[in-house]
């Protein structure tokens, strides 16, 4: 033990050791841990064996070469069960503060894990429940000591977050020139019809109020809540009702109302906060990547990019009291603008071959307690509860 403390606090500081004992200095040893546990990440991202049925994994409805979004208005998940919302695009998670059309996760770990326990989604009844089928399977217990050392249990619920959330960060999409663009237009070539976009966007329809551009940054959302397209709820729904049932169910309870009913899903903001001002409120979506993300909206109404624009520039058009009309020039421009943000080189950083990723870890890594502290101090700041384990 004292002999396994002192290697470490060598390994920390100094030469490390490979595997044939020679001593090689790793400039970024953090940088392989981390893309190994975005390896084994990406392997559980598309493993539909880590579900309910057996058939549904993440990428069943976060689909790769689908801006990480799916084709259909709402997701179809175990057992066939549809399911109320619009599946985001993945690859802007780094842009938000809230999870979820509504908010209701405040960690990127706690959205997972709903996933996880949704009946819609994965219909697991309990994290042990999917921890038991990663302990009987060949390769898993073995590959989860790899990535996060072996001195006890290494197949943890903890860790399973912590590799599937390294995975969807590392799909963030890299620079587009509008983050170049904003902060120096001197040198980016841009056809005209896409600045004009640009201008309209920000300055003629004021897209930006909400689809946040700033001189420095265009995470095109604000984190806030605004009136989504649901339909005005239905006067029959007495909502005190609603609000009192809400409030006294349990939020494992409550994301099963969202998932599985429509109205309810309608209310948007309002059941993560039951303010009245919340209801139909949904968090902004970012914009990057929009023209392969459609359906469109929480609900995926609305089928094609053009009509989602259309809706837009009517309806916050209408709510600001002043109609925003537009040439036919500049519409063509906007809906430019908009595909020009897609970015065509986005692909995830890490190779999702399967077994494909003891290699990228150096050997003396793999069983670092202190990267196991870092990951409990990770998890204790993710501010899940013990409850929703
Ligand atoms: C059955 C389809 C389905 C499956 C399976 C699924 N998701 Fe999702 N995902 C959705 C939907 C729909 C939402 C939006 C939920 C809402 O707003 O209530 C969502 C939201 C998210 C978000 C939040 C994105 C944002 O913009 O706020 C993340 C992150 C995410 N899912 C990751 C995952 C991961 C990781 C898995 C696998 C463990 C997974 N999802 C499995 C459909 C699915
Ligand atoms: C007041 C804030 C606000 C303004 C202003 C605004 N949006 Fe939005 N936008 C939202 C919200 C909120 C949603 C999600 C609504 C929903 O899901 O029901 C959204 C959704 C969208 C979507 C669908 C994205 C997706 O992934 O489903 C597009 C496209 C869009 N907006 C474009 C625009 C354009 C173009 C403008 C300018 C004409 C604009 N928005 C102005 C808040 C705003």
């Amino acid at each position: 033990m004292i002999f396994l403390k002192s290697l470490i606090a060598m390994l920390a500081v100094g030469p490390i050791m490979t595997v044939n004992g020679q001593s090689a200095a790793d400039p970024h040893p953090a940088d392989h841990l981390r893309a190994a546990k975005a390896g084994l990440g990406a392997r559980l991202f598309s493993d539909a064996s880590l579900s309910a049925d057996g058939k549904v994994s993440c990428a069943s409805c976060h689909l790769p070469d689908h801006g990480f979004s799916d084709r259909r208005a709402v997701s179809i998940g175990v057992n066939s069960r549809t399911g109320t919302r619009n599946a985001p695009d993945l690859a802007t998670v780094g842009s938000y503060r809230f999870f979820s059309w509504d908010g209701r996760a405040s960690t990127l770990e706690a959205q997972v894990l709903m996933a996880l326990l949704d009946p819609f989604e994965h219909g697991f009844e309990s994290a042990s429940q999917l921890l038991e089928k990663l302990d009987l399977d060949k390769t898993y217990p073995g590959d989860f000591s790899t990535v996060f050392g072996s001195e006890s249990r290494s197949v943890t619920i903890e860790n399973f977050l912590s590799a599937i959330t390294s995975y969807i960060r590392s799909l963030e999409s890299s620079q587009d020139w509008l983050d170049r663009y904003i902060v120096d237009s001197s040198n980016e070539k841009v056809p005209e019809i896409t600045t004009r976009g640009l201008e309209v966007f920000r300055n003629i329809a004021g897209c930006s109020d909400c689809h946040t551009i700033t001189d420095l940054h265009a995470p095109l959302t604000d984190n806030g809540f605004h009136e989504g397209v649901a339909r005005p709820h239905d006067p029959s729904m007495h909502l005190a009702d609603v609000a009192t049932q809400l409030a006294s169910t349990s939020a494992d309870a409550r994301d099963r109302l969202i998932s599985g009913d429509p109205a309810i899903s309608d209310l948007g903001r309002f059941v993560v906060t039951l303010n009245p001002d919340d209801i139909g409120k949904f968090r902004t979506p970012s914009l990057r990547n929009v023209a392969s993300t459609g359906p469109y909206m929480h609900d995926g109404s609305i089928e094609s990019l053009e009509e989602a624009i259309d809706w837009e520039l009517y309806r916050r058009g209408a709510a600001s009291g002043r109609a925003i009309v537009l040439t036919p020039q500049d519409r063509s421009a906007l809906i430019a603008f908009l595909k020009s943000l897609t970015n065509r080189n986005h692909e995830p950083i890490v190779n999702p071959e399967p077994r494909e990723f003891s290699h990228m870890v150096p050997s003396t890594l793999r069983s670092q307690p202190a990267s196991r502290e870092h990951q409990r101090d990770a998890w204790s700041r993710s501010g899940i509860t013990s409850r929703s384990l």
